[in-house]
């Protein structure tokens, strides 16, 4: 009784001085991993909290989120976000510089600086994400092949394996699954065949338009001639979470997806629990494996009628018990520093230390050079890249037109 009566007089006292609110949180669809955090909040400010789950996509999620910020829409307080997003959203967020100054040095310093645009802080870094490629150890060794460190390699590989495998009955089985529906997820996948075969990364840091150069057309032939071959024709409508079935349930030998896969992979009535590791994706003719930064923050709408409120929410939500919270119960990587040498963590997620690694090496999607545009951008790009994947037009083609159009963009400026 004694420990009750202070969080019941604390929570009394902030609802009858007026403090409590009613607060409406936009995520991901994350089900039931943020109903224990927020339950916690509630139970401490007496505060209350509706979560909106969008869609799966971040291309659906961006293109809600412009709307209703545009209507100045006041009904959503705090908003999960895109590591891509602060140039194009950011104005309708508060700076949270002062607000979270005590808490910052915490954070991963490149997952907080991702998220500054001309001197404030528009979120607050939630998660952070890297892609990797996932490969089933077993029939790895079961057929003595090596981790693929090239996609030559890969195709080779996964070519004779998948053919070996579906020889020996295993008719579903397929080399390799990636994400090539089209939205943000294949802009993840098509910068990393460009940039890791050496094509530069779409629009360069100076705001040049570099797409069109043949070692990003050949990379983009190459993925191509996957389609069909070594991974399913409905890769054209997969977003990463398609892909986690397909390897789920034990059909393919490998797998481009993000963090959240890996404890999956590990748990409940997967077919591949325990049967397989990740490695970097994998890297083009003379050029090194590129994997693109992901992640996601919370911001607070500048349209919030609970400011206060909402700020407090978006801490609660970063702090070490709540980011520890996710990273246990569903793998989301944290983005403080101390939880990577955190003991239970760790143990609990041996593949921590290597996703930390594959962070500190990623590479930014062309979202700072181009600025408030960088959704169209992204939009053309997804766009080209799936026609080639689909057989409408080659790489070559696709890439004229895609630097037409981006040009066209980019105008005077970004
Ligand atoms: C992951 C990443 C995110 C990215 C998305 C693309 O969720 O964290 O940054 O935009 O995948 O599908």
């Amino acid at each position: 009784m004694k420990t009750f009566l202070p969080a019941i007089i604390c929570a009394s006292f902030l609802a009858t001085a007026g403090h409590a609110a009613n607060l409406t949180i936009a995520t991901e669809p994350l089900g039931e991993l943020l109903k224990a955090d927020i339950a916690r909040f509630e139970q401490q400010t007496g505060n209350h909290v509706t979560i909106v789950a969008m869609p799966s996509s971040s291309s659906e999620q961006f293109s809600q989120y412009r709307l209703w910020l545009a209507a100045e829409n006041s009904d959503i307080d705090v908003y999960e976000t895109d590591v891509t997003w602060p140039a194009q959203l950011g104005d309708k967020f508060i700076d949270l510089t002062d607000a979270t100054k005590d808490v910052t040095a915490q954070f991963l310093p490149a997952t907080l600086e991702a998220q500054r645009v001309g001197g404030r802080l528009v979120a607050l870094p939630f998660y952070a994400d890297a892609p990797a490629l996932f490969y089933r150890k077993d029939l790895l060794e079961k057929y003595k092949k090596d981790v693929p460190k090239t996609w030559s390699e890969l195709e080779a590989t996964a070519a004779e394996i998948q053919e070996k495998e579906r020889a020996a009955g295993h008719a579903d089985f397929w080399g390799y699954v990636f994400q090539a529906k089209a939205f943000e997820g294949l802009t993840c996948n098509a910068l990393e065949w460009f940039k890791s075969s050496g094509g530069g990364q779409i629009v360069e840091p100076d705001g040049t338009v570099s797409v069109n150069n043949p070692q990003a057309a050949a990379a983009l032939d190459m993925a191509a001639g996957w389609v069909g071959k070594i991974a399913p024709q409905g890769v054209l409508t997969y977003e990463e979470d398609d892909t986690r079935g397909i390897w789920e349930r034990g059909n393919a030998l490998f797998m481009r997806n993000w963090a959240y896969a890996y404890p999956l992979g590990n748990s409940g009535d997967s077919a591949v629990k325990g049967a397989f590791d990740i490695a970097p994706i994998p890297a083009g003719p003379g050029g090194t494996s590129v994997a693109t930064i992901g992640g996601y923050s919370l911001a607070v709408s500048k349209f919030s009628k609970n400011r206060e409120a909402a700020i407090a929410l978006v801490k609660f939500l970063n702090s070490p018990e709540s980011q520890k919270h996710r990273a246990l119960q569903a793998g989301f990587m944290p983005t403080l520093t101390a939880l990577y040498d955190d003991p239970e963590l760790v143990k609990a997620q041996p593949s921590m230390p290597a996703w930390k690694g594959l962070f500190a090496h990623a590479d930014a999607r062309p979202s700072a050079p181009t600025k408030a545009k960088y959704n169209e951008v992204s939009a053309r790009v997804w766009g080209a890249v799936h026609n080639t994947l689909s057989g409408e037009g080659t790489a070559a083609e696709n890439l004229e037109l895609l630097e037409q159009d981006l040009t066209e963009l980019k105008g005077q400026a970004w």
